[in-house]
């Protein structure tokens, strides 16, 4: 529950990545504390699914859902569907660039279409997104861009090469992006999330060794503290505090660094990886 001093009423909130998983919960729980919400998503029919269960969360405000089918990793359809949200909307208050995906292969597995996808959706995305909006928020002097990376942007990881360099782009583009703002006077306000495993299904079969310091986090955990931290303006989420252990460790030699990498179970976290093979569970719980 995400607690009840929190309103986002009259905010209207663009949501990459809003058919499934944190993003589906992302947007039912913004329209459940008064926000208007486009949803963007390639998966047209999870959109649907997503209108349905909109339908029946309670808000304070009158309910207001759209949705948009849009590939991430295509400029043109970026462009087409940030000129739709701002017809309807007329503004966009919060951008939440929550859309990712994960090949879970050996770098000699991935294919350069592999590869580039991954960048697309996960770094260049977030990019385009951004400067689709970006414009409009410094000519209203208000905008909030919340990036949503990954713990796995501080580590390298055996079968996930593509993903962590993906998301070590994205958290460099946050930072760029605050101090940028910041430096050219713009009152436009940036949250990065960095969360460990998480439980929608997009990492299923990944294992963690010490569970008590490195849990697999549950989406509604995530979703509640990353609503939280873009209520409060929190600038850096990273989930669980222990992964903030890595930026300590990499002051020492690298040979030390990969044998407690490898101790706390990072390298063969991914053996067992299978990812999403079946549609996704779509949790009506905002
Ligand atoms: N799950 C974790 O363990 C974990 C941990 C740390 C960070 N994260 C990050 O958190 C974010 C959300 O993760 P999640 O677990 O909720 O993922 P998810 O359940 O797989 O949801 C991602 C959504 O993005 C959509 N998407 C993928 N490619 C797209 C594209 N080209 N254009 C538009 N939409 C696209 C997916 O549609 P399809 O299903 O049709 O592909 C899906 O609806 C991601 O950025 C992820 O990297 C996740």
């Amino acid at each position: 529950m995400v607690p009840s001093f929190i309103d986002f009423s009259n905010n209207h909130i663009v949501i990459t990545g809003a058919a499934s998983g944190m993003g589906r919960l992302f947007a039912l729980t913004f329209l459940g504390l008064g926000a208007r919400v486009a949803a963007w998503d390639i998966d047209s029919e999870g959109l649907a699914r997503l209108v349905e269960s909109g339908k029946s969360v309670p808000s304070p405000t009158e309910n207001h859902l759209h949705v948009y089918t849009c590939d991430l990793a295509d400029n043109d359809s970026i462009l087409q569907a940030a000129e739709e949200t701002l017809r309807d909307f007329g503004h966009v208050d919060i951008l939440l660039n929550n859309a990712g995906v994960v090949n879970g292969n050996w770098i000699s597995e991935l294919s350069d279409q592999d590869i580039e996808k991954t960048f697309a959706v996960n770094a260049l995305a977030p990019f385009r997104v951004t400067k689709a909006f970006l414009p409009e928020m410094i000519s209203r002097g208000k905008g909030h861009v919340v990036t949503i990376a990954s713990a796995g942007a501080f580590v390298g990881t055996p079968k996930l090469a593509d993903y962590s360099a993906s998301k070590s782009a994205a958290v460099a583009f946050d930072e760029s992006l605050r101090l940028e703002m910041k430096h050219l006077g713009h009152p436009v306000k940036t949250t990065l999330i960095c969360p460990f495993y998480v439980d929608t299904g997009m990492f299923s079969g990944v294992k963690t060794r010490f569970s008590w310091l490195l849990p697999i986090l549950s989406s509604e955990f995530v979703v509640k503290k990353t609503v939280r931290a873009i209520y409060t303006g929190k600038k850096r989420l990273i989930m669980p505090r222990f992964v903030l252990a890595v930026f300590l460790i990499r002051v020492l030699p690298v040979a030390w660094f990969d044998a407690l990498i490898t101790f706390f179970g990072i390298s063969c976290s991914m053996d067992d990886f299978e990812g999403r093979k079946r549609p996704p569970v779509h949790s009506d719980k905002p």
